[in-house]
C-alpha cells in the first residue's frame, strides 16, 4: 500500500505557485487576486476560509475576505459580487458554501463573471466541463487528479465509483474522470446495494461527511482509495473510510488529514494564477 501523500504534494505546487506569482509580478507588474465572499458563521466555512487568506499570504496572492451577517438582503451580496466583477485588481471571485439556507446559492453565482469563476461553480464553466472542454475546474476535484498523476495511477479504461453528488465534488468529479476515459459510476444516498457496486471500483473515491461509511468489505484488493470526507469526532479529524481496516486492501489510499484536502488549497491558488495570466493577456 503507498500512502497518497497529499500534504507533501500541495507543499510542492504551492512553492511553484509562488515563483510564478513573483515572475508575473516582475515582468508584468501583475499581482494576482481573489476576493472571498462569507456569509454567516458557519464554523467551518470560518476555518476553510481563514486557511485560504493565509495560503495566499504565503504565495502572495492578495487576497480580500467580505464577511456579511446572515441578515444581508440578497439584492446587497449581488451588489458586491457586481463590484468584484468591475474590479481589476481581482481576477478570482470564491462564494464560500454552503450560504446560510435562506439563500438560492447557484442564483448567486450565476452573478459571478465566467471568467472570474474560480471554483469552476457557474454554469459557464460547467457547461465546458460537461463539453468536454475543461476550462475553470473545483479546486477539490482538481485536486485529486492531480495527485492521481502524481502518483501515476492511470484513469482511462478504469472503473471509477464516485460517491456523493454534491456541486463541490462528486458531480465535477465524474465528469472529469469521464473526460479522461474512465467508466464511472455516481452512487449517492438513494443508491441501492452500494457494496456490489463499490467492490466494482479500481478507483474509488468516497464524499458523503460520515466516518466509517466505507468498511474494508465495500473495498476490492488492491483499489485505489480517494477519501474526501472530513468528519470531527472527539477533537479529531477522520475521514469517511475505516483506513485502517482499507489500507491492508488498497494499492493507495489517501491519509486524512493530509490526503485530499491540502490539494484543495494548493488548487485554488493555482486557479487564480491562471486567471490572472488571462487578465494580462487581455491587457
Ligand atoms: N466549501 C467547501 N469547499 C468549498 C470550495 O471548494 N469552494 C467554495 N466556494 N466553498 C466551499
Amino acid at each position: 500500500m503507498v500512502l497518497l501523500d497529499g500534504k507533501s504534494l500541495a507543499k510542492e505546487k504551492r512553492e511553484e505557485v509562488k515563483k510564478k506569482v513573483e515572475d508575473l509580478k516582475e515582468r508584468e507588474k501583475i499581482v494576482p487576486g481573489l476576493a472571498i465572499i462569507r456569509v454567516g458563521n458557519d464554523p467551518a466555512s470560518e476555518i476553510y476560509v481563514r486557511n485560504k487568506l493565509k495560503a495566499c499570504e504565503e504565495v502572495k496572492i492578495h487576497a480580500i475576505e467580505k464577511h456579511f451577517d446572515e441578515s444581508i438582503s440578497e439584492q446587497e451580496l449581488i451588489d458586491c459580487i457586481e463590484y468584484f466583477n468591475k474590479e481589476e485588481t481581482i481576477d478570482g471571485i470564491l462564494v464560500q458554501s454552503p450560504l446560510p439556507k435562506n439563500f438560492d446559492e447557484q442564483k448567486i453565482i450565476s452573478h459571478i463573471l465566467g471568467s472570474k469563476d474560480v471554483d469552476g461553480f457557474g454554469i459557464d464553466n460547467l457547461g465546458h466541463l460537461l463539453a468536454n472542454q475543461e476550462q475553470v475546474l473545483a479546486a477539490t476535484p482538481l485536486g485529486i487528479i492531480h495527485l492521481l498523476e502524481k502518483y501515476e495511477i492511470p484513469i482511462a479504461s478504469k472503473n471509477v465509483v464516485v460517491i456523493g453528488r454534491s456541486k463541490i465534488v462528486g458531480r465535477p468529479l465524474a465528469i472529469m474522470f469521464l473526460n479522461r476515459d474512465a467508466t464511472v459510476t455516481i452512487a449517492h444516498s438513494k443508491t441501492k446495494n452500494l457494496k456490489e457496486i463499490t467492490l466494482q471500483a479500481d478507483i474509488l473515491v468516497s464524499a458523503v461527511g460520515r466516518p466509517n461509511f466505507i468498511t474494508q468489505d465495500m473495498v476490492k484488493e488492491g483499489a485505489v482509495c480517494i477519501d474526501v470526507g472530513i468528519n470531527r469526532i472527539n477533537n479529531q479529524v477522520v475521514g469517511d473510510m475505516d483506513f485502517n481496516a482499507i489500507k491492508e486492501k488498497a494499492s493507495f489510499i489517501t491519509p486524512v488529514p493530509g490526503g485530499v484536502g491540502p490539494m484543495t488549497i494548493a488548487t485554488l491558488l493555482e486557479n487564480v494564477y491562471q486567471l490572472a495570466l488571462k487578465r494580462k493577456k487581455e491587457k
